[in-house]
């Protein structure tokens, strides 16, 4: 990856962050054995990996368990008060600083997630829809729809960058100056290592791309301010907002924006790959989404049950408690397996069939509980937007017979790398 900060490269900042958190090993069969010995895992499950956790450094520093029960993953995930996330910040948030929402617990999470919760509830979201797919017919494909052929993870890329910026309140005159941003944003991500050798590199990497980040996200914060504060998308709202009684100063609202800028871009793309490799291997799918359009939010969300991008997600406790008569201890790791939780036969049947008709049930691709993903109604629009647009612009879509068919993988973040495909 070049360092660079002004020149840093969007497709292999990510391409780092898809390597570092692929680690070894097939997840789904993991889980799938660990779960038929016991509901619980006593020890470090995903160690076996090889991948970064929240939890950074001190990943392995104390007691740690595994959940892979829908039931078990609900209970942590929705009790914010018992399994807390603090310990992000000196974790995968030690690379950014400042505000952090991911890392926030009680009272302080509850203010900042009712001050930016506005900017992201459907009603205001739904107002996006004719901007969001606009831009992705206009700008993406129809300039490429004479091609006849392309991976179409070009595009899966560069869209939700492009459309979430917006969105937050960046200027839309530039819209390389968001490639920028994401290529950091990456590198940010790509901070956290498990492999010592790549370490010294990758986080001297993320210093100066949160560097970086910080000053251009403050400039346009100043320039904001200074043109009256206005507008209703995400610096607009921030602001303006009150928090613990008083207003937001620049440097809370850039970090606070840089803060999210991670958890906006990449989750977008590598579900899309999950949603389009699937719709594209599964036979007859297709031909279905194609002829009845109001079957896209179906197939979005089963991809995000069948395969979510984040496939575990950590706590620690804030008080002893138990699970299947274990015993854990306060200030223990709970490794809260995703992948395993949302294919678990008592809440689905046959599991790890993809199925779009499946009875709609709660599953944790988005998380759950008061961290649950406050982007995730953009996240389904752009996606939505995404394939419909697809669909109607690229006729007979196929993978291409001459290139590797897709491949969803990953041990901690999932998706296809590429999506060679054909059209008439
Ligand atoms: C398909 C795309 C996405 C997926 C799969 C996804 C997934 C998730 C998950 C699993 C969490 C829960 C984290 C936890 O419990 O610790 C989360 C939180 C979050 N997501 Fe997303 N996300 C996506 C898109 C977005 C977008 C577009 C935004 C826009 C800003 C966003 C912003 C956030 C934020 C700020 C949080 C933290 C919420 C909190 O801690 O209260 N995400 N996301």
């Amino acid at each position: 990856m070049n360092t660079a900060s002004d020149t840093i490269d969007l497709e292999s900042a990510y391409s780092a962050v898809s390597d570092t958190y692929k680690g070894k090993g097939d997840i789904h069969a993991a889980c799938r054995l660990a779960r038929e010995r016991s509901s619980i895992f006593i020890g470090d499950f995903i160690r076996q990996f090889a991948v970064p956790t929240n939890a950074g450094m001190q990943q392995g520093s104390r007691p740690t368990f595994a959940l892979f029960r829908h039931k078990d993953v609900m209970a942590v995930l929705r009790d914010a008060e018992a399994y807390t996330s603090g310990f992000i910040a000196e974790g995968l948030g030690a690379f950014f600083g400042g505000l952090i929402v991911l890392a926030m617990d009680g009272e302080q999470h509850r203010q900042v997630r009712a001050l930016l919760q506005p900017a992201f509830m459907p009603e205001t979201v739904n107002k996006w829809r004719g901007q969001i797919d606009a831009v992705i017919r206009k700008d993406f494909l129809e300039p490429m729809a004479g091609d006849k052929k392309a991976d179409l993870m070009a595009f899966g890329l560069a869209f939700p960058i492009r459309e979430m910026y917006a969105l937050m309140g960046f200027p839309t005159d530039d819209p390389q100056a968001y490639r920028r941003y994401a290529g950091w944003a990456l590198a940010m991500v790509g901070g956290n290592q498990v492999d010592p050798a790549k370490a010294d590199e990758a986080r001297r990497n993320a210093g100066i791309a949160v560097k970086a980040l910080y000053d251009a996200i403050m400039e346009v914060v100043v320039r904001r301010r200074a043109e009256g504060s206005l507008g209703d998308d995400l610096i607009g709202r921030l602001l303006r907002a009150e928090h613990q009684g008083r207003m937001l100063d620049d440097h809370e609202v850039t970090t606070f924006v840089r803060s999210l800028l991670p958890a906006a871009g990449e989750t977008t793309t590598r579900t899309f790959s999950s949603v389009m490799t699937l719709l594209l291997t599964t036979p007859g799918l297709q031909d279905r989404v194609r002829a009845d359009r109001g079957l896209v939010p179906k197939l979005i969300d089963e991809a995000v049950r069948f395969e979510p991008v984040a496939t575990f997600k950590v706590r620690e406790t804030a008080r002893e408690v138990e699970f299947h008569g274990v015993t854990i201890p306060k200030g223990a790791f709970v490794q809260c397996m995703v992948v395993a939780a949302n294919r678990d036969e008592d809440v689905f049947e046959n599991p790890d069939v993809f199925d779009i008709d499946r009875k709609p049930r709660p599953s944790f691709g988005f998380g759950f509980g008061p961290h649950m993903c406050i982007g995730q109604f953009v996240a389904k629009l752009e996606l939505g937007c995404a394939v419909n647009a697809i669909l109607d612009l690229l006729p007979g879509l196929r993978l291409d017979p001459d290139m590797p068919p897709p491949v969803i993988e990953g041990a901690q973040l999932r998706g296809a790398a590429h999506i060679h495909v054909l059209w008439d």
